[in-house]
């Protein structure tokens, strides 16, 4: 028997937790010969820790062949103690009145104890995936926060946005999603994203052969864009299902390789396409051997390039406001 890969999950209590636990323990991050120990990390009031006692009742009660072991904690160094992979999902969420400069605060402070405890307990390789949102620069807070680990272990999830990408293109297109590669997603997972189809193909044509300019820029983007909005406008709570998903995708894709295709990940930029060194920032990337490669060399065209802009500046004004607090 293979040994367990330790997955540490935050915010195991909250609606992406529910979805996501199970299929981790299932076998769909790692494969159907690949044990796993889920190692959780719940906010430490009676009613978080009483609703984690019952989803671990429920895996238990699930009797996963591949589940080696649950642990429970309210404490990060122990949580997160010699894990592979970490998905920081908890984090405090936008309640009603408070501005974009109060959320950040409340939670760089979060992702500021999350990355100290990283950089103390988890394994030197442990590949982290930020989803709690603001994602990107709480991915870039938990990178400062631990620097005796590789910056390059930590990285953000844009895999929902790509993944609603190329959704929308196999409906536009009446294909399947297995027919579509290349689709990107730059920057911000905020509604200042990019999605990119100037390199996507359809069925082995350049997509934007089949599909309208037109369409693409004025309907598609602000649709992706905005999609996680009108999940909560249809169902009346937030995406919950398809993020875990993307969750999976991207661990799995970063785990075990993507081949040819391209992946979306927020990754630390090392100054490819003139996005500033350390901005945590969507790439397409491709995956092997348990590293990922930022895909180069593409010619981006001016209508991509300026929306970039917008995403850079975004996360340069959140990083220079949070920055403050990492130094405390
Ligand atoms: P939720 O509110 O249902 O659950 C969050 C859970 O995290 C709660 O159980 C809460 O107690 C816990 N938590 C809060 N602070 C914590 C801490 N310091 N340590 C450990 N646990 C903590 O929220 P949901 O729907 O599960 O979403 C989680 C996050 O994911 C949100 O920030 C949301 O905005 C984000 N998100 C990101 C997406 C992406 O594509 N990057 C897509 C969808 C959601």
């Amino acid at each position: 028997m293979k040994t367990p890969i330790r997955v540490a999950v935050t915010g195991p209590a909250g609606n992406i937790g529910y979805s996501l636990l199970f299929r981790i323990a299932s076998g769909a991050m790692f494969g159907a010969d690949q044990p796993v120990i889920l190692q959780l990390l719940e906010r430490n009031n009676p009613d978080s820790q009483k609703a984690v006692k019952g989803v671990m009742m429920e895996l238990d009660d699930c009797a996963f062949p591949l589940l080696a072991g649950v642990v429970n904690s309210s404490d990060p160094k122990a949580a997160f103690r010699d894990a592979d992979v970490a998905l920081l999902v908890g984090a405090r969420p936008r309640s009603k009145g408070m501005e974009r400069a109060d959320l950040l605060d409340a939670n760089a402070a979060i992702f500021v104890e999350q990355g100290r405890a990283l950089d103390e307990s988890a394994s030197r390789d442990v590949k982290v995936l930020v989803v709690g949102n603001p994602c990107n620069t709480n991915a870039w807070i938990a990178m400062k926060s631990a620097p005796s680990l590789p910056a390059e272990n930590f990285t953000s999830m844009l895999r929902l946005d790509q993944n609603r990408l190329m959704a929308q293109i196999a409906a536009k297109s009446g294909k399947t999603v297995n027919d579509i590669v290349h689709p990107a997603v730059w920057g911000n997972h905020s509604p200042a994203m990019v999605p990119d189809l100037e390199h996507a193909q359809i069925c082995g044509r350049p997509a934007l052969e089949g599909i309208d300019r037109a369409w693409y820029e004025e309907t598609l983007i602000p649709t992706v864009a905005k999609r996680g909005s009108a999940i909560i406008e249809a169902r009346g709570a937030s995406s919950a299902a398809s993020a875990a998903s993307a969750a999976i995708d991207h661990i799995r894709d970063w785990v075990l390789g993507s081949g040819d295709r391209w992946v979306t990940m927020g990754v630390p930029s090392d100054g490819s396409y003139g996005v500033p060194e350390g901005l945590v920032f969507g790439f397409p990337c491709v995956t092997k051997n348990g590293k990922y490669e930022i895909v180069k060399g593409l010619e981006l065209s001016d209508f991509i390039r300026a929306r970039m802009q917008k995403s850079i500046a975004e996360l340069e004004s959140e990083r220079d406001h949070v920055a403050k607090l990492l130094a405390k």
